[in-house]
């Protein structure tokens, strides 16, 4: 049941622990009758903040921050007061009622929502019955597969029934036959088992067929202990692939959720430590065996929302647990690339766990016990900064001079990448030592690179700046509850949809960087302009064979059109809602929800949408319809894609000659290597560039 916005805000209030919520960011210790811990808000040396859970406040005694739960986390996250009790009621599921022109389709998605969890729920309550089912059901093969796995009976019942596994027995439609019932009984379409991935419709006739066929079933429940999406491991090799999974649904959403996050809440809060694993197996024998802070990734790529979730259930330190095969260290080492932006924010501490013989947690745990396990913890684990360094020296001669340099090259980058300077400063004594070069010359090789990132990073800075969208306009953009469709009609509206900023100050890089803004601005434009073109849009988008995303290269340009891509994908799939309401209004109805917790992203959406109206019709396009429409939009496309590509060649030759190389042929190879790929008749030879940039215009 939705409740309103203030009704939600006072269950909530009444329920806010202040101990509990501020100890998810500093470390407290009760003294006396209150908690103190070091203030996050200014550099505190000694703990001089106060939290006393009766009063539900907070005070730091040096810089004098203080005040409720509520602000509390509005300071620390840097969010408004509504934001943080959205995220609040996300986490503790209370839906809140939406408000506004699109509430009737808001209504629907929750509906929709709700209609996946039930379906889900049975579908668990099924598999887990054919699994113990003594007659008319085919389990045999996943039983034998399980005890063959588990050949010990107690810790065999101890998998099944913690992580509540089951069979998809053979066969083709007995679960859609099971969960028909259901279905009609939530007065849904039989459509609605394919939105949640549980079943496919037939593509010769009509009907559906299970898509989950003689496996082992593994559900994968959100932090409430929600099912919400399955994994189903094949009985055997030949069975391909391995590891059949849920696909994205309106409730599930891989880059949020970790498997087993439900059953290690209780333990990650205790110890402050989650350990990180690959598969589902390896978390599910780390639990059984009392390794009970185990999550698994299930082999997609950590993001920063795993990062806040693992915060969230109380996790200080992350471990993350790898084979230490090849692949298994070239996982941990994109694993760190891409989370090691986000530790900082999120309060985390990021360590290292490379398991012996390359094997994964599972067969080590069930080969050589917990206890070894947990020796494994305590000794084998690296700060993630030093296994990085490691890795970066490794398979490097440092006996001989040219070894020495290739070495102290690969450690450069990663050792200026650190903020603190004492940490810095360690590392490199370190690591000088360890390559034999002297740790002067090391430090100044990381100086020289910090200046020449520092000097890229300020350009890039001063062309944001000029980009940012007028202050004026920010303060009415951000009005969530209108709902962005009534700010098309916004009176800021920019007369031309053109890009009109002033001409940089520092020429060369910059003028590529702008026309690439422009071009990626105006796709949007015209993808948001109306139900039509945003439909025309996403079909050329999906018909011609390269991908429009891979040409973006401005990330909040590149989020907003791979956010508007997935939406229309599922929106597709959806035969109700594409029927209800117009498809661009549910997408930016969508969008705005999911943004209501980065404003920064809702402005820049509502600004893109603001401007659309007076682009599009720049471009004739509220005086044609159709075919025509359709056909006006793909040639302004081409044409658009065409100069997109254009711009990131100039640009990727951009970046190679700013790495100035030392080695020019090296450099021209490489542009040429580039060229090639492009294939691009317009672009002059490298040679005539005079490594110039800066004299060349822009494309018109
Ligand atoms: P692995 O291939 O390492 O498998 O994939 P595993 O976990 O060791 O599985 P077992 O022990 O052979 O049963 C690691 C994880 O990647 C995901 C799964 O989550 C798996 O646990 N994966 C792998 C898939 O989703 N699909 C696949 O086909 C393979
Ligand atoms: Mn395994």
């Amino acid at each position: 049941m939705a409740v309103p916005f203030t009704e939600a805000a006072d269950t909530i209030k009444s329920r806010l622990d202040i101990v509990e919520l501020v100890q998810r960011y500093v470390v407290l210790k009760k003294s006396g009758r209150s908690w103190r811990g070091l203030c996050p808000f200014h550099a505190d040396k000694k703990p001089s903040m106060d939290v006393n859970r009766e009063k539900g406040v907070f005070i730091c005694r040096s810089c004098g921050a203080g005040g409720g739960t509520l602000n509390f986390l509005m300071q620390i996250e840097n969010k408004t007061y509504r934001e943080i009790i959205l995220d609040l009621a996300e986490e503790q599921g209370i839906e809140i009622e939406v408000q506004g022109p699109n509430a009737a389709v808001s209504s629907k998605i929750r509906e929709d929502k709700k209609a996946c969890l039930t379906l889900q729920e049975t579908a668990l309550d099924w598999f887990t019955k054919q699994l113990t089912a003594t007659a008319g059901s085919d389990n045999t093969a996943v039983l034998a597969y399980l005890k063959k796995r588990y050949p010990d009976a107690a810790f065999y019942q101890a998998a099944i029934s913690q992580f509540q596994l089951g069979v998809a027995p053979p066969g083709w439609s007995k679960l859609y036959e099971a969960l028909k019932q259901t279905v009609k009984s939530l007065d849904a379409s039989p459509n609605l088992l394919e939105v949640a991935g549980l079943c496919v419709a037939k593509s010769h006739g009509t009907g559906y067929y299970d898509r989950f066929r003689n496996r082992l079933m593994i559900p994968i429940f959100n932090e409430r202990g929600q099912a919400i999406a399955f994994g189903g491991r094949s009985l055997s090799a030949d069975d391909m692939p391995k590891y059949l999974n849920s696909p994205e649904t309106p409730i599930y959403k891989k880059s949020q959720v970790l498997y087993g996050a439900f059953q290690a809440k209780s333990a990650i809060k205790e110890t402050g430590t989650a350990i990180v694993m690959e598969g589902y197996f390896d978390v599910i024998s780390a639990h059984v065996a009392g390794i009970a802070n185990a999550v698994g990734s299930c082999g997609t790529a950590l993001t920063q929302a795993h990062l806040k979730l693992l915060t969230r259930l109380g996790a200080s330190t992350i471990v993350l647990a790898f084979d230490s095969d090849r692949a298994g260290i070239a996982a941990a080492l994109s694993a760190i690339g891409l989370i090691d932006p986000y530790l900082k924010q999120n309060h985390l501490q990021l360590t290292i766990l490379l398991l012996p013989d390359g094997k994964d947690p599972d067969e080590f745990i069930m080969s050589q016990g917990a206890d070894a396990f947990g020796q494994l913890l305590k000794n084998h684990t690296l700060p993630y900064r030093e296994f990085q360094l490691n890795q970066a020296i490794a398979g490097q001669d440092v006996t001989t001079p040219e070894g020495r340099i290739a070495a102290a090259d690969q450690l450069t980058p990663i050792l200026a990448s650190i903020a603190q300077p004492m940490v810095r400063s360690e590392y490199t004594r370190l690591f000088a030592d360890r390559i034999q070069i002297s740790e002067e010359a090391l430090a100044l090789e990381i100086k020289r690179h910090a200046r020449t990132q520092q000097q890229s990073e300020h350009r890039q800075r001063a062309f944001e700046a000029r980009k940012q969208p007028g202050k004026h306009s920010a303060a009415t953009l951000t009005g969530k509850e209108t709902g962005l469709l009534t700010l098309k009609k916004s009176p800021l509206a920019a007369a031309s949809g053109e890009y009109n900023g002033q001409q940089p100050s520092v020429p060369g890089q910059k003028s590529w960087r702008m026309k690439q803004v422009s071009v990626e601005e105006n796709i949007l434009k015209v993808l948001l302009y109306s139900t039509e073109t945003y439909q025309f849009v996403l079909q050329y988008n999906c018909e011609i064979e390269e991908d429009l995303l891979a040409l973006y290269g401005t990330a909040h340009y590149k989020q907003i059109l791979s956010d508007i891509i997935e939406d229309w994908q599922q929106l597709n799939t959806k035969d109700a809602l594409r029927n209800a309401s117009p498809l661009l209004e549910v997408t930016l109805q969508t969008l705005s929800i999911q943004y209501a917790e980065t404003p920064e992203q809702l402005k820049i959406l509502a600004e893109l949408a603001t401007q659309a109206e007076s682009f599009g019709e720049s471009l004739s396009f509220n005086v044609l319809s159709g075919p025509v429409l359709q056909e006006k939009v793909n040639l302004f496309l081409k044409g658009q894609i065409q100069l997109l590509k254009q711009v990131n060649h100039w640009l990727s030759l951009e970046a190679i000659y700013s790495q100035k190389s030392e080695n020019e042929t090296e450099t021209l190879a490489q542009a040429y290597s580039l060229q090639e790929k492009y294939n691009d008749p317009l672009t002059e030879s490298p040679h005539q560039w005079g490594f110039n940039l800066d004299a060349h215009q822009p494309l018109a």
